[in-house]
Protein backbone atom coordinates (compact mmCIF):
# COMPACT_ATOMS: atom_id res chain seq x y z
CA UNK A 1 0.00 0.00 0.00
CA UNK A 2 1.11 3.57 -1.26
CA UNK A 3 1.81 6.24 1.39
CA UNK A 4 -0.71 8.37 -1.05
CA UNK A 5 -3.35 5.81 -0.73
CA UNK A 6 -2.95 5.50 3.08
CA UNK A 7 -3.72 9.62 2.56
CA UNK A 8 -6.80 9.15 0.67
CA UNK A 9 -8.18 6.13 2.82
CA UNK A 10 -7.02 8.89 5.92
CA UNK A 11 -9.36 11.84 4.47
CA UNK A 12 -11.93 9.62 3.26
CA UNK A 13 -12.49 8.13 6.59
CA UNK A 14 -11.88 11.69 8.08
CA UNK A 15 -14.77 13.23 5.66
CA UNK A 16 -17.00 9.96 6.54
CA UNK A 17 -16.65 10.20 10.17
CA UNK A 18 -17.01 13.63 10.90
CA UNK A 19 -19.84 14.35 8.34
CA UNK A 20 -22.15 11.10 9.29
CA UNK A 21 -24.76 12.28 11.60
CA UNK A 22 -24.29 15.55 11.39
CA UNK A 23 -28.52 16.28 10.63
CA UNK A 24 -29.60 13.87 12.90
CA UNK A 25 -30.76 16.17 15.66
CA UNK A 26 -33.52 17.72 13.12
CA UNK A 27 -36.65 16.73 12.96
CA UNK A 28 -40.21 17.69 12.67
CA UNK A 29 -43.21 17.15 14.35
CA UNK A 30 -46.34 15.47 11.89
CA UNK A 31 -49.93 16.37 13.10
CA UNK A 32 -52.76 15.37 11.35
CA UNK A 33 -55.26 17.44 13.25
CA UNK A 34 -56.22 18.16 9.13
CA UNK A 35 -58.71 17.14 6.60
CA UNK A 36 -56.25 18.40 3.32
CA UNK A 37 -53.39 16.25 4.35
CA UNK A 38 -51.22 14.51 1.60
CA UNK A 39 -51.38 10.87 1.10
CA UNK A 40 -48.73 9.03 3.63
CA UNK A 41 -46.68 8.13 0.65
CA UNK A 42 -46.37 11.56 -0.47
CA UNK A 43 -45.39 13.16 3.08
CA UNK A 44 -42.62 10.20 3.41
CA UNK A 45 -41.54 10.96 -0.47
CA UNK A 46 -41.43 14.50 0.99
CA UNK A 47 -39.10 13.73 3.81
CA UNK A 48 -37.00 12.08 1.94
CA UNK A 49 -36.10 15.30 -0.49
CA UNK A 50 -35.36 17.04 2.62
CA UNK A 51 -32.52 17.03 5.53
CA UNK A 52 -34.86 16.31 8.00
CA UNK A 53 -33.64 13.23 9.90
CA UNK A 54 -36.47 12.37 12.67
CA UNK A 55 -40.41 12.69 12.33
CA UNK A 56 -43.00 12.91 15.42
CA UNK A 57 -46.01 11.82 15.01
CA UNK A 58 -49.02 12.47 17.65
CA UNK A 59 -50.29 8.90 17.70
CA UNK A 60 -49.25 5.64 15.78
CA UNK A 61 -50.86 5.54 12.36
CA UNK A 62 -50.33 2.47 10.36
CA UNK A 63 -50.27 4.33 7.01
CA UNK A 64 -47.35 6.74 7.74
CA UNK A 65 -45.37 4.33 9.75
CA UNK A 66 -45.32 1.50 6.75
CA UNK A 67 -44.75 4.53 4.57
CA UNK A 68 -41.81 4.91 6.36
CA UNK A 69 -40.28 2.02 6.35
CA UNK A 70 -36.54 1.87 5.12
CA UNK A 71 -36.11 5.31 4.92
CA UNK A 72 -33.94 5.53 7.51
CA UNK A 73 -35.82 8.71 8.83
CA UNK A 74 -36.20 8.17 13.03
CA UNK A 75 -39.83 7.92 14.23
CA UNK A 76 -41.16 8.99 17.38
CA UNK A 77 -44.61 7.56 17.82
CA UNK A 78 -47.04 8.91 20.59
CA UNK A 79 -49.27 6.51 22.89
CA UNK A 80 -53.01 8.92 23.43
CA UNK A 81 -53.37 10.33 26.78
CA UNK A 82 -56.85 8.17 26.59
CA UNK A 83 -54.89 5.22 26.61
CA UNK A 84 -52.63 5.68 29.47
CA UNK A 85 -54.92 4.69 32.18
CA UNK A 86 -55.27 0.79 30.28
CA UNK A 87 -51.65 0.98 29.66
CA UNK A 88 -51.30 1.48 33.56
CA UNK A 89 -53.61 -1.07 34.75
CA UNK A 90 -53.09 -3.65 32.67
CA UNK A 91 -49.69 -5.30 31.16
CA UNK A 92 -51.20 -7.28 28.82
CA UNK A 93 -52.93 -4.07 27.09
CA UNK A 94 -48.98 -2.42 26.98
CA UNK A 95 -47.94 -5.21 25.63
CA UNK A 96 -50.41 -5.40 22.58
CA UNK A 97 -50.01 -1.88 22.19
CA UNK A 98 -46.19 -2.17 21.52
CA UNK A 99 -47.10 -5.65 19.15
CA UNK A 100 -49.31 -3.54 17.29
CA UNK A 101 -47.78 -0.35 16.64
CA UNK A 102 -43.89 -0.99 17.27
CA UNK A 103 -43.66 -4.85 16.88
CA UNK A 104 -45.72 -4.40 13.86
CA UNK A 105 -43.24 -2.30 12.02
CA UNK A 106 -39.59 -2.60 13.31
CA UNK A 107 -37.18 -2.08 12.54
CA UNK A 108 -38.02 -1.37 8.89
CA UNK A 109 -39.61 1.51 9.95
CA UNK A 110 -37.20 2.94 12.31
CA UNK A 111 -38.85 3.23 15.55
CA UNK A 112 -36.73 5.15 18.17
CA UNK A 113 -39.04 6.74 20.91
CA UNK A 114 -42.59 5.72 22.28
CA UNK A 115 -43.89 9.30 23.90
CA UNK A 116 -46.27 7.78 26.25
CA UNK A 117 -49.07 10.60 26.60
CA UNK A 118 -48.70 14.45 25.92
CA UNK A 119 -48.51 17.52 28.18
CA UNK A 120 -50.07 15.28 30.80
CA UNK A 121 -48.26 16.38 34.03
CA UNK A 122 -49.83 20.13 33.10
CA UNK A 123 -53.23 18.94 31.83
CA UNK A 124 -54.19 18.40 35.26
CA UNK A 125 -56.28 15.54 35.12
CA UNK A 126 -55.30 13.49 37.99
CA UNK A 127 -56.10 10.03 37.07
CA UNK A 128 -53.96 10.49 33.86
CA UNK A 129 -51.18 12.19 36.53
CA UNK A 130 -51.39 9.17 38.40
CA UNK A 131 -51.06 6.53 35.92
CA UNK A 132 -48.70 7.96 33.86
CA UNK A 133 -45.12 6.48 34.81
CA UNK A 134 -47.23 3.16 35.76
CA UNK A 135 -48.06 3.38 31.82
CA UNK A 136 -44.25 4.11 30.95
CA UNK A 137 -43.16 1.08 32.90
CA UNK A 138 -45.31 -1.06 31.68
CA UNK A 139 -44.16 -0.44 28.13
CA UNK A 140 -41.25 -0.41 28.94
CA UNK A 141 -41.22 -3.69 30.39
CA UNK A 142 -42.99 -4.95 26.83
CA UNK A 143 -40.47 -3.33 24.47
CA UNK A 144 -37.67 -5.23 27.12
CA UNK A 145 -39.66 -8.64 26.55
CA UNK A 146 -39.16 -7.72 22.92
CA UNK A 147 -35.38 -6.98 23.36
CA UNK A 148 -36.02 -3.81 22.16
CA UNK A 149 -35.34 -2.18 25.57
CA UNK A 150 -32.14 0.13 25.01
CA UNK A 151 -33.07 0.65 21.27
CA UNK A 152 -36.57 1.69 21.71
CA UNK A 153 -37.14 4.82 24.25
CA UNK A 154 -40.25 5.21 26.30
CA UNK A 155 -40.90 8.90 27.28
CA UNK A 156 -43.70 11.36 27.82
CA UNK A 157 -43.77 14.77 26.73
CA UNK A 158 -43.87 18.33 28.65
CA UNK A 159 -45.16 21.82 28.11
CA UNK A 160 -42.92 24.65 29.56
CA UNK A 161 -45.35 25.14 32.11
CA UNK A 162 -43.63 22.66 33.74
CA UNK A 163 -41.30 25.12 34.93
CA UNK A 164 -42.51 26.74 37.99
CA UNK A 165 -39.49 29.29 37.32
CA UNK A 166 -37.32 29.86 33.55
CA UNK A 167 -35.30 33.22 34.30
CA UNK A 168 -32.22 33.58 34.62
CA UNK A 169 -31.89 30.98 32.92
CA UNK A 170 -29.91 29.34 35.96
CA UNK A 171 -32.49 29.12 37.91
CA UNK A 172 -34.73 27.25 35.99
CA UNK A 173 -36.70 25.22 38.27
CA UNK A 174 -39.71 22.34 38.16
CA UNK A 175 -42.81 24.51 39.76
CA UNK A 176 -42.96 22.30 42.74
CA UNK A 177 -46.49 21.31 42.35
CA UNK A 178 -45.05 18.71 39.98
CA UNK A 179 -41.85 18.13 41.92
CA UNK A 180 -42.63 14.65 43.24
CA UNK A 181 -44.44 13.33 39.85
CA UNK A 182 -41.25 14.47 37.75
CA UNK A 183 -38.79 13.30 40.12
CA UNK A 184 -40.13 9.69 39.87
CA UNK A 185 -40.53 10.41 36.15
CA UNK A 186 -36.99 11.36 35.83
CA UNK A 187 -35.68 8.48 38.02
CA UNK A 188 -37.19 5.99 35.76
CA UNK A 189 -36.04 7.92 32.87
CA UNK A 190 -32.37 8.16 33.72
CA UNK A 191 -32.85 4.13 34.88
CA UNK A 192 -33.65 3.76 31.16
CA UNK A 193 -31.23 5.95 29.03
CA UNK A 194 -34.82 7.74 27.94
CA UNK A 195 -34.52 11.59 27.20
CA UNK A 196 -36.52 14.21 28.53
CA UNK A 197 -38.97 16.06 25.99
CA UNK A 198 -40.54 19.42 26.14
CA UNK A 199 -41.85 22.24 23.88
CA UNK A 200 -40.03 25.42 24.10
CA UNK A 201 -41.67 28.39 22.07
CA UNK A 202 -39.99 31.72 22.13
CA UNK A 203 -43.07 32.80 19.77
CA UNK A 204 -44.99 32.79 23.01
CA UNK A 205 -42.04 34.51 24.81
CA UNK A 206 -42.05 37.70 22.11
CA UNK A 207 -46.57 37.59 22.20
CA UNK A 208 -46.41 38.16 25.71
CA UNK A 209 -43.47 40.82 25.62
CA UNK A 210 -43.85 42.38 21.84
CA UNK A 211 -40.64 44.62 22.07
CA UNK A 212 -38.61 44.62 18.98
CA UNK A 213 -35.44 43.94 21.21
CA UNK A 214 -37.71 41.01 22.30
CA UNK A 215 -38.03 39.54 18.49
CA UNK A 216 -34.08 39.86 17.79
CA UNK A 217 -34.15 37.76 20.53
CA UNK A 218 -36.16 35.50 19.69
CA UNK A 219 -35.11 34.99 16.23
CA UNK A 220 -31.73 34.51 16.23
CA UNK A 221 -30.87 38.30 14.94
CA UNK A 222 -28.35 40.72 16.25
CA UNK A 223 -28.89 41.94 19.39
CA UNK A 224 -28.00 43.37 22.93
CA UNK A 225 -28.28 40.01 24.24
CA UNK A 226 -29.44 39.03 27.81
CA UNK A 227 -27.37 38.57 31.00
CA UNK A 228 -27.60 35.90 33.49
CA UNK A 229 -27.51 37.80 37.02
CA UNK A 230 -26.36 35.07 38.65
CA UNK A 231 -23.60 33.61 36.11
CA UNK A 232 -22.48 36.42 34.10
CA UNK A 233 -23.80 34.15 30.67
CA UNK A 234 -25.11 36.80 28.29
CA UNK A 235 -27.09 34.79 26.39
CA UNK A 236 -27.97 35.89 22.64
CA UNK A 237 -31.72 34.13 21.70
CA UNK A 238 -34.34 32.64 23.34
CA UNK A 239 -34.67 28.83 22.26
CA UNK A 240 -30.70 29.04 24.51
CA UNK A 241 -32.28 30.78 27.47
CA UNK A 242 -35.57 28.40 27.96
CA UNK A 243 -33.55 25.43 27.12
CA UNK A 244 -30.99 25.90 29.75
CA UNK A 245 -33.77 27.08 32.15
CA UNK A 246 -35.07 23.41 31.18
CA UNK A 247 -31.28 21.92 31.91
CA UNK A 248 -30.87 23.39 35.37
CA UNK A 249 -34.39 22.64 36.24
CA UNK A 250 -33.07 19.23 35.33
CA UNK A 251 -29.73 19.70 37.24
CA UNK A 252 -31.18 20.97 40.59
CA UNK A 253 -33.76 17.81 40.84
CA UNK A 254 -30.25 15.52 40.38
CA UNK A 255 -30.88 14.57 36.82
CA UNK A 256 -28.37 16.96 34.84
CA UNK A 257 -27.54 13.89 32.47
CA UNK A 258 -30.93 13.17 31.54
CA UNK A 259 -30.96 14.54 27.82
CA UNK A 260 -33.05 17.21 26.80
CA UNK A 261 -35.29 16.90 23.77
CA UNK A 262 -37.06 19.95 22.26
CA UNK A 263 -40.09 18.13 21.08
CA UNK A 264 -41.73 21.18 19.82
CA UNK A 265 -40.72 24.52 18.95
CA UNK A 266 -41.96 26.60 16.03
CA UNK A 267 -43.23 29.87 14.72
CA UNK A 268 -46.32 30.94 12.56
CA UNK A 269 -45.87 32.40 9.56
CA UNK A 270 -49.52 33.95 9.69
CA UNK A 271 -52.43 34.31 12.29
CA UNK A 272 -55.10 36.65 13.15
CA UNK A 273 -55.18 40.67 12.70
CA UNK A 274 -54.79 41.06 16.50
CA UNK A 275 -52.03 38.27 17.15
CA UNK A 276 -48.50 40.08 17.38
CA UNK A 277 -45.56 37.95 16.00
CA UNK A 278 -46.87 35.38 12.96
CA UNK A 279 -45.34 36.72 9.44
CA UNK A 280 -43.86 34.86 6.90
CA UNK A 281 -40.53 36.50 7.70
CA UNK A 282 -40.89 35.80 11.53
CA UNK A 283 -41.32 32.25 10.76
CA UNK A 284 -38.74 32.08 8.06
CA UNK A 285 -36.17 33.56 10.26
CA UNK A 286 -36.94 31.94 13.35
CA UNK A 287 -36.85 28.53 11.58
CA UNK A 288 -33.90 29.01 9.21
CA UNK A 289 -31.86 30.61 11.71
CA UNK A 290 -32.51 27.98 14.38
CA UNK A 291 -31.97 25.16 12.40
CA UNK A 292 -28.62 26.56 11.00
CA UNK A 293 -27.61 27.17 15.20
CA UNK A 294 -28.64 23.77 15.65
CA UNK A 295 -26.01 22.60 12.45
CA UNK A 296 -23.13 24.87 14.39
CA UNK A 297 -23.37 22.26 17.07
CA UNK A 298 -22.21 25.10 19.55
CA UNK A 299 -24.86 24.25 22.07
CA UNK A 300 -26.51 26.02 24.86
CA UNK A 301 -24.34 28.09 27.35
CA UNK A 302 -25.20 25.40 29.81
CA UNK A 303 -24.56 22.34 27.30
CA UNK A 304 -21.83 23.97 24.88
CA UNK A 305 -20.84 21.80 21.96
CA UNK A 306 -24.04 19.63 21.11
CA UNK A 307 -26.89 20.18 19.70
CA UNK A 308 -30.50 19.56 21.44
CA UNK A 309 -32.03 16.94 19.45
CA UNK A 310 -34.87 19.37 17.78
CA UNK A 311 -38.03 18.89 16.33
CA UNK A 312 -39.89 21.78 14.47
CA UNK A 313 -43.57 22.41 14.87
CA UNK A 314 -44.61 21.69 12.06
CA UNK A 315 -44.66 19.88 8.67
CA UNK A 316 -48.21 21.11 7.72
CA UNK A 317 -50.69 23.40 8.65
CA UNK A 318 -53.66 21.49 10.97
CA UNK A 319 -56.51 23.30 9.18
CA UNK A 320 -59.15 21.74 11.74
CA UNK A 321 -57.05 23.05 14.88
CA UNK A 322 -58.89 24.95 17.42
CA UNK A 323 -57.52 28.27 18.90
CA UNK A 324 -56.23 32.00 17.04
CA UNK A 325 -55.10 31.37 13.56
CA UNK A 326 -51.31 30.97 14.06
CA UNK A 327 -52.55 27.95 15.76
CA UNK A 328 -53.44 26.45 12.17
CA UNK A 329 -50.48 28.08 10.23
CA UNK A 330 -47.04 26.60 11.46
CA UNK A 331 -46.72 24.47 8.63
CA UNK A 332 -43.26 24.10 6.58
CA UNK A 333 -45.19 22.62 3.55
CA UNK A 334 -48.66 22.96 1.93
CA UNK A 335 -50.57 19.88 1.53
CA UNK A 336 -49.62 20.19 -2.72
CA UNK A 337 -46.01 19.67 -1.12
CA UNK A 338 -45.08 23.23 -1.70
CA UNK A 339 -42.83 24.94 0.43
CA UNK A 340 -43.95 27.48 2.43
CA UNK A 341 -41.18 29.27 2.90
CA UNK A 342 -37.51 27.85 2.50
CA UNK A 343 -36.27 27.20 6.14
CA UNK A 344 -33.27 25.51 4.52
CA UNK A 345 -34.26 21.94 5.08
CA UNK A 346 -33.50 20.64 1.70
CA UNK A 347 -30.92 18.04 0.74
CA UNK A 348 -29.33 20.75 -1.86
CA UNK A 349 -29.44 23.67 0.20
CA UNK A 350 -27.69 23.26 4.00
CA UNK A 351 -27.85 26.78 4.54
CA UNK A 352 -31.22 29.08 4.31
CA UNK A 353 -31.44 32.66 2.67
CA UNK A 354 -32.32 34.06 6.15
CA UNK A 355 -31.02 36.79 8.75
CA UNK A 356 -27.27 35.75 9.89
CA UNK A 357 -26.88 33.99 13.11
CA UNK A 358 -25.45 36.33 16.04
CA UNK A 359 -21.81 35.34 17.00
CA UNK A 360 -21.70 32.56 20.19
CA UNK A 361 -22.88 33.49 23.81
CA UNK A 362 -20.26 35.53 26.11
CA UNK A 363 -20.27 36.63 29.32
CA UNK A 364 -20.48 39.85 29.89
CA UNK A 365 -20.49 42.82 32.76
CA UNK A 366 -24.02 44.21 32.50
CA UNK A 367 -26.55 42.59 34.32
CA UNK A 368 -30.31 41.90 33.49
CA UNK A 369 -33.09 44.16 35.42
CA UNK A 370 -35.06 42.11 37.24
CA UNK A 371 -38.08 39.75 35.70
CA UNK A 372 -41.24 41.00 36.57
CA UNK A 373 -43.03 38.27 35.02
CA UNK A 374 -43.36 34.72 35.97
CA UNK A 375 -43.62 31.49 33.73
CA UNK A 376 -46.61 31.80 32.44
CA UNK A 377 -48.49 29.09 30.77
CA UNK A 378 -51.15 29.75 28.11
CA UNK A 379 -54.30 27.42 28.54
CA UNK A 380 -54.78 27.35 24.32
CA UNK A 381 -54.54 24.03 23.01
CA UNK A 382 -53.06 20.97 24.36
CA UNK A 383 -49.77 20.86 22.24
CA UNK A 384 -48.37 24.64 22.33
CA UNK A 385 -48.34 25.88 25.95
CA UNK A 386 -45.73 28.51 26.29
CA UNK A 387 -43.19 29.17 28.69
CA UNK A 388 -42.26 32.83 28.92
CA UNK A 389 -38.85 34.19 29.75
CA UNK A 390 -39.33 37.54 31.59
CA UNK A 391 -39.22 40.91 29.23
CA UNK A 392 -35.98 42.68 30.19
CA UNK A 393 -34.63 45.98 29.43
CA UNK A 394 -31.49 45.57 27.40
CA UNK A 395 -29.51 49.21 28.34
CA UNK A 396 -26.84 48.68 25.74
CA UNK A 397 -27.46 49.72 21.81
CA UNK A 398 -27.34 46.81 19.75
CA UNK A 399 -24.41 45.88 18.22
CA UNK A 400 -24.77 43.64 14.93
CA UNK A 401 -22.52 40.85 15.16
CA UNK A 402 -23.37 39.98 11.70
CA UNK A 403 -20.59 37.45 9.84
CA UNK A 404 -19.10 38.13 6.80
CA UNK A 405 -20.36 36.24 4.04
CA UNK A 406 -19.71 32.60 3.24
CA UNK A 407 -18.78 32.38 7.05
CA UNK A 408 -22.40 31.43 8.13
CA UNK A 409 -21.77 28.23 10.78
CA UNK A 410 -22.40 25.22 9.48
CA UNK A 411 -20.77 23.00 11.39
CA UNK A 412 -21.05 19.66 9.10
CA UNK A 413 -18.17 18.93 8.13
CA UNK A 414 -15.64 20.38 10.78
CA UNK A 415 -16.69 19.30 14.28
CA UNK A 416 -16.57 15.09 14.96
CA UNK A 417 -18.04 12.94 17.41
CA UNK A 418 -15.44 11.73 20.51
CA UNK A 419 -16.10 8.36 19.18
CA UNK A 420 -15.30 8.84 15.78
CA UNK A 421 -12.60 11.30 16.74
CA UNK A 422 -10.93 8.33 18.41
CA UNK A 423 -11.73 5.89 15.68
CA UNK A 424 -10.21 8.14 13.24
CA UNK A 425 -6.82 8.40 15.30
CA UNK A 426 -7.24 4.80 15.70
CA UNK A 427 -7.15 4.02 12.30
CA UNK A 428 -4.27 6.57 11.79
CA UNK A 429 -2.22 4.63 13.61
CA UNK A 430 -2.64 1.48 12.25
CA UNK A 431 -2.11 3.02 8.99
CA UNK A 432 1.23 4.31 9.57
CA UNK A 433 2.08 1.44 11.24
CA UNK A 434 1.65 -0.61 8.22
CA UNK A 435 3.62 1.82 5.99
CA UNK A 436 6.73 1.63 8.45
CA UNK A 437 6.00 -2.39 8.94
CA UNK A 438 5.99 -2.15 5.11
CA UNK A 439 9.04 -0.33 4.89
CA UNK A 440 11.10 -2.85 7.05
C1 LIG B 1 -47.56 25.65 39.62
O1 LIG B 1 -48.62 24.77 39.25
C2 LIG B 1 -49.85 25.05 39.90
C3 LIG B 1 -50.79 23.92 39.53
O2 LIG B 1 -50.90 23.79 38.13
C4 LIG B 1 -50.32 26.41 39.52
O3 LIG B 1 -51.53 26.70 40.16
C5 LIG B 1 -49.27 27.46 39.88
O4 LIG B 1 -49.66 28.72 39.41
C6 LIG B 1 -47.93 27.08 39.28
N1 LIG B 1 -46.90 27.98 39.80
C7 LIG B 1 -46.03 28.62 39.02
C8 LIG B 1 -45.02 29.46 39.69
O5 LIG B 1 -46.03 28.52 37.80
Amino acid sequence: MRKSSIFFLICFLLQYFCSSNSESFVGVNYGIVADNLPPPDATAKLLKSTSIEKVRLYGADPAIIKALANSGIGIVIGAANGDIPAMASDPNFAGQWVNSNVMAYYPASKIIVVSVGNEVVTSGDQNLLSNLLPAMRNVQNALNSASLGGKIKVSTVHSMAVLGQSEPPSAGAFNSSFGDTLKALLQFQSENSSPFMINPYPFFAYQSDPRPETLAFCLFQPNAGRVDSRTGIKYMNMFDAQVDAVHSALSAMGFKDVEIVVAETGWPYKGDPNEVGPSLDNAKNYNGNLINYLRSKVGTPLMPGKSVDTYIFALYDENLKPGPGSERSFGLFRSDLSMIYDAGLSKSAQTPASTPLTPAPTASAATLTPSPTPVMPSPKTPTTTPAILAPTTPSTPLTPGILPPGSEIRGTATSCEPLHSLLLIIVTIIAFTLVEVHRE
